[in-house]
């Protein structure tokens, strides 16, 4: 077999919180979350071959500021795959990256998303999707919803996921920043700024629930809340300038993603968000502009090579 036969491509998508509320810290670090995900149309790509040993190699933008090789999330998930399903991690990883690194987006969770079930088809597992969310759990609290895609109401550290029926296409403009934040230090910010009495638990996704039953775009960009926003933009004052210039240049709503530095920009519909990514990337507030659609699909093979575990008969049905 080729190399080329044996390739598995897979794709996985960003994603931004239409509502991120943040709990208390638990005694294991973590915070209780309640959060509406959304997957975009801004994909990492990943191709995955059988190799002589585990390599992760990473390009595209960002790519030098990204761990290559077993550090690397999707090395990681490799790694504990192969663990389960008792074969050896040789694969050549590599990663194409168009999701903004360290952006709030979850680049490095769709990475390990899309490395588990790109090594699933490789090594012809057929694993049933429970055993891919424990370890995509165990992997980072956003690994789940990368898998999942679509809009989803999240729970716990973020892994517990309920599917939201909603209807519409959300129009989106991304405002990404020069230089990405750590979630560790934005959280850690929070809980400072709460510590003083500065910020406090903004409410429940209700409105956000409601207005994707509706496909209500005005309702949706009204509701838009991120708990974390206050600590972003602590670190970060210049994201308050985005936010504003977004709504003055007509987008029906604004919001950080996940800890930031990325603003999300919810336009009333394509036309508007071409206009309104023109207009923000001629202002001086933001490294560069993309635009993307959701909900999408959440991480999916592109091209299936795979010849299965050397020594074990590939199951014939991926789970
Ligand atoms: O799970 P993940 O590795 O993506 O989390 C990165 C960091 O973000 C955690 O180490 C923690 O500091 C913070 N975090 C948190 N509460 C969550 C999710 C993440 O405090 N629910």
């Amino acid at each position: 077999m080729s190399e080329d036969a044996a390739t598995v491509a897979v794709r996985a998508p960003a994603k931004l919180n239409l509502h991120l509320g943040v709990g208390a810290r638990r005694p294991d670090g973590y915070h209780e979350l309640t959060t509406v995900f959304q997957a975009v149309s801004l994909y990492d790509e990943l191709r995955l071959s059988p190799a002589g040993e585990l390599t992760v190699t990473v390009c595209g933008e960002g790519a030098e500021t990204v761990p290559s090789g077993r550090e690397n999330l999707a090395g990681r998930a490799v790694s504990a795959l192969a663990a389960l399903a008792g074969c050896s991690p040789a694969v050549a990883v590599a990663i194409r990256k168009s999701i903004p690194v360290a952006g709030g987006m979850a680049g490095g969770s769709a990475d390990a998303a899309a490395a588990l079930l790109g090594c699933d088809a490789l090594w012809g597992l057929g694993l049933q999707r429970p055993a891919l969310d424990t370890l995509a759990a165990a992997l980072g609290s956003d690994v789940p919803f990368a898998l999942h895609g679509g809009t989803a109401l999240a729970t716990g550290r973020g892994e517990r996921l309920t599917t939201v029926l909603g209807q519409g296409d959300y129009h989106w403009v991304f405002a990404l920043a020069a230089g990405g934040l750590a979630t560790p230090a934005v959280y850690a910010e929070l809980d400072r700024l709460r510590a003083a009495g500065d910020s406090r638990p903004g409410g429940d996704p209700q409105a956000v629930l409601a207005a994707l039953r509706l496909g209500d775009v005005p309702a949706l960009g009204r509701a838009l809340h991120n708990d974390l926003a206050e600590a972003a933009f602590s670190l970060r004052p210049q994201l308050r300038r985005v936010c504003e210039a977004g709504r003055e240049l007509g987008a029906v709503g604004s919001v950080v993603c996940g800890s930031g530095p990325t603003v999300a920009l919810l336009t009333r519909d394509a036309s508007d968000a071409v206009k309104i990514a023109a207009a923000l990337a001629g202002l001086d507030v933001c490294r560069t502009v993309r635009r993307a659609v959701g909900p999408v699909a959440g991480a999916r093979i592109t091209a299936a090579g795979g010849g299965g575990v050397p020594g074990r008969p590939a199951r014939s049905k991926p789970g």
